[in-house]
């Protein structure tokens, strides 16, 4: 019988996740969308973006070097303030780095994104606007 793909070899391995955390950060870069998440980010991005490519290799089932160092994700993010509106920046940025990647299998890109960002909103750490905290109890101007 054939050994299951892990999600790491069905999105494209090493390549894709290069090429998605590339567009993730130029996203991040350019968008004026995501100023207060650039904001919490040092001028050079090449050391975050190492890390978030040996990540996610990781995460997706492929190579672990991220996780032989011991580290935590969460923890690791806990010196960055982060409200749900910088939460959100994130998610947004990665979904559309991940839907623009070519070839990826479209259930596995959307159930990548929706666990990624039930991460970043997990990393929450400071209150926001309220407003966009719970868009369904907004209290109108
Ligand atoms: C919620 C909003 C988030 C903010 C504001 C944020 C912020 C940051 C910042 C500022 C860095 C750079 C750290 C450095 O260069 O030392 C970083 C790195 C990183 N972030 Fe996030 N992040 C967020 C969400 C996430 C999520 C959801 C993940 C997991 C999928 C993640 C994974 C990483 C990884 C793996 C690194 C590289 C760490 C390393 O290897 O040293 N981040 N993040």
């Amino acid at each position: 019988m054939e050994k299951a793909q892990t999600p790491f070899e069905r999105l494209g391995g090493n390549a894709a996740v290069a090429g998605i955390v590339d567009r993730f950060y130029a996203l991040m870069d350019s968008d004026p969308a995501y100023a207060d998440l650039r904001a919490l980010h040092a001028a050079d991005l090449s050391s975050a973006s190492h890390g978030l490519k040996l990540f996610l290799n990781a995460w997706l089932g492929g190579p672990r070097d991220w996780f032989e160092r011991g580290l935590c994700v969460m923890s690791l993010h806990r010196r960055f303030p982060i409200p749900v509106e910088v939460a959100a920046q994130w998610a947004d940025a990665m979904a559309r780095a991940i839907a623009g990647q070519p070839g990826v299998d479209r259930e596995l890109g959307q159930a990548m994104a929706e666990r990624l960002g039930h991460m970043a909103q997990a990393m929450i750490n400071r209150e926001g606007d309220p407003r966009n905290a719970a868009p369904h109890l907004a209290v109108v101007d």
